[in-house]
């Protein structure tokens, strides 16, 4: 929102679709646009219009609109501005533009709305509206609330409501998680926002409820308010990246928090406010530079991220490895570390790739803090109601930090009275706000959906804290050594295996017509196979599996013959001599494996059908060298496959929704 600083509808364009394309990783079937349209001086509601725009599909295809619409100058100079914008990722309704938001209330688009989360109760809340005579033109859950906001509006008491007070009335009847926008025609020139999470379930029975109570286990969207020096603009986004180009300094809401910009001034109040009881909200400042958010030389912010490695894993261990004394440092836990020393359990909890990060570090975890380490993947932890004591201590694995169903197994470890510790890579998040300490792993904004960098930080990230864990441990220290030592040579190690880029990519010529791939390893590989699957799957669309290599001869063996494309871990450790075996099962089928071997083995040469040979490291730091041929792989079979790497159908990159 620019207050009192003139600009052209075309600069204002130009903001708000920039801000877009920045959170397009975000979400990405559809995308919209309301801004002030002309001033009709004969219209009815206070002169002012507001125009929606919206279309299906990238970013790219709203911008396009936007210059077709010769009824907007887009030369006209606005003094007072509020436009809103929004990508979206379709959970209720297919992509289309109908679907997309801003959502409004009416024909003559009264107030408009755009949404990130879900509302659970809107069945319910439209079900009433259609009965007061409102007509839908969605699917969307979101649209009940322009609805509601209007039904609210057309039966105010008096005509001095504030547009704040109409939206606390709206959202005290919607349930779900929730960050909202709102623009309206009877408000120009002033927003209003806020973040919510109602789950408490009531029935509706008559009319439009009260609701005193909630509780806020659910909410997985963020807003952010940022206030740039001068206070004559104001930008709210649900990633600081939309706006890191203008200011960075940032505000962040809290649940229940309503942020209204009125006048220039912005103002913060709780829901269900008394007088007096403003909260007090820190302005933050961002150290994220436009250029770490920007594609570089690269092809796709995915390729840019995997070659980032060398300094992304540098990064995560910043300041907090001293090589001089083999002390790790981790300031984030430091202060709880007797507590988890103390306790019954290690419970590491993820989704996707944060899970793999999980599962390839679990068993250096069991070795060097001697306690039983549960891997899980949020979902199910939830869906078993997993039993979850006081003295466990709950780790929550995620990029975003974001992740719905990590942030729910989160509140329901808290409600059991865990010890929680969140291992996340985006500052200011829900997972790490609402966790009671955590280290952040550094490895910079991951912008492509498919995650790389943030795995070989996650992974490090994790090894880090068994090191801290077993300092005092005279039995381990020769292990703690042999680890350390490796993380020092770890960015050249790294280095070595992206030179490999040529080979891989002449590799997946070979392969990218096939319709499956099968991943094989075990052991401290048996992460990469699953992970490297994943990426697969994820990006290139084909059929992958990432197998156990002890449970070949349980199942997988049938797939195998000389047309199945497989891959095969088998590094120098100790299950070298087992994943042998798995090898000779699978030559003896006809399989034409190509392996991931330590370099100068000669036996698999011998045996393979291709070889990419990886420089030998530590057998606990292994995946993090295994996994990035299996990240280049899949980025080239996208490639050759044509499609778009860092946008694949179907996927977002952080998922707000259960
Ligand atoms: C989504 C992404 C995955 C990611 C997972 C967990 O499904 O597409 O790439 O691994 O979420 O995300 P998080 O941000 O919690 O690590």
């Amino acid at each position: 929102l620019n207050y009192r600083v003139p600009r052209t509808r075309k600069e204002i364009f130009e903001t708000l679709v920039r801000g877009l394309q920045r959170l397009e990783y975000r979400g990405y079937d559809s995308a919209g646009i309301a801004v002030d349209g002309p001033n009709k001086t004969t219209s009815d509601i206070n002169g002012n219009t507001i125009c929606l725009i919206k279309k299906k599909g990238k970013v790219k295809a709203l911008d396009e609109e936007l210059y077709r619409k010769d009824t907007l100058d887009l030369d006209t100079q606005l003094c007072t501005h509020f436009g809103l914008a929004h990508t979206r990722w379709a959970t209720h309704g297919e992509p289309s533009a109908l679907n997309s938001h801003p959502h409004r209330s009416d024909k003559n688009n009264e107030f408009v709305v755009i949404h990130n989360g879900i509302i659970t109760n809107y069945k319910e809340l439209k079900e009433y509206l259609i009965t007061k005579g409102y007509e839908f033109e969605s699917e969307t859950d979101t649209e009940v609330i322009p609805k509601l906001i209007k039904y609210v509006y057309d039966n105010r008491e008096n005509d001095r409501i504030t547009f704040s007070t109409l939206v606390e009335r709206v959202v005290q009847q919607l349930e779900g998680a929730f960050a909202l926008v709102f623009k309206s025609r009877h408000f120009p020139g002033e927003a209003v926002s806020t973040r919510l999470v109602y789950t408490q379930p009531h029935i509706r029975t008559q009319g439009l409820n009260k609701k005193n109570s909630h509780n806020r286990p659910d909410c997985s969207n963020s807003i952010q308010s940022v206030e740039d020096g001068s206070a004559v603009e104001y930008y709210f986004a649900s990633d600081a990246s939309a706006i890191i180009e203008h200011t960075n300094k940032v505000l962040y809401l809290e649940d229940d928090d309503i942020a209204v910009v009125r006048q220039g001034k912005l103002s913060i109040h709780r829901l269900n406010w008394q007088a007096g009881e403003d909260p007090v909200r820190a302005i933050q400042t961002l150290q994220m530079e436009l250029q770490q958010i920007m594609k570089g030389n690269f092809d796709a912010f995915m390729q840019k991220e995997i070659f980032e490695q060398p300094e992304s894993v540098v990064n995560t261990m910043r300041g907090r490895i001293c090589f001089d004394n083999n002390k790790v440092v981790l300031g984030g836990l430091k202060d709880h570390l007797k507590e988890i020393k103390r306790c019954r359990r290690l419970i590491m909890i993820g989704c996707g790739t944060s899970f793999h990060a999980a599962v390839a570090t679990r068993q250096i975890l069991e070795e060097l803090t001697e306690l039983p380490v549960m891997v899980e993947l949020a979902s199910d932890f939830l869906d078993r109601s997993t039993p979850v004591f006081r003295d466990d201590v709950c780790f929550f694995i995620s990029q975003s930090g974001e992740t719905a169903d990590t942030l729910m197994a989160l509140r329901y470890c808290k409600d059991h009275g865990a010890l929680t510790v969140g291992i996340t890579n985006t500052v200011g998040s829900s997972i790490c706000r609402e966790t009671d300490c955590g280290v952040h792993i550094n490895a910079g904004p991951e912008i492509g959906v498919a995650s790389t960098k943030a795995y070989t930080s996650q992974f490090v990230a994790l090894i880090m804290f068994s090191l801290m864990m077993s300092e005092d441990k005279l039995s381990l220290q020769k292990r703690r050594l042999e680890i350390i030592s490796a993380f020092k040579v770890l960015p050249d190690l790294i280095k070595k295996v992206l030179s490999l880029d040529e080979k891989i990519k002449s590799i997946a010529n070979e392969l990218y017509q096939q319709r499956s791939l099968l991943v094989m390893g075990r052991g401290f590989n048996y992460a990469t196979c699953l992970e490297g699957a994943l990426k697969i799957k994820e990006i290139t669309y084909m059929h992958s599996e990432g197998i156990l290599a002890g449970e070949l001869k349980h199942g997988p063996l049938a797939l195998i013959d000389k047309n199945m494309p497989v891959i095969m871990i088998i590094m120098r450790d100790g299950c070298y001599t087992k994943c042998h075996n798995a090898l000779q099962q699978v030559t003896a089928r006809s399989g034409r494996p190509i392996i991931l071997c330590c370099q100068d083995d000669p036996e698999m040469s011998k045996n393979a059908y291709r070889t990419i040979e990886l420089p030998q490291t530590v057998d606990c730091l292994q995946g993090i060298l295994s996994v990035i041929p299996l990240q280049l792989l899949s980025f080239h079979l996208a490639v050759l496959r044509g499609y778009d790497v860092d946008c694949p159908r179907n996927l977002a990159k952080s998922v707000t929704v259960e």
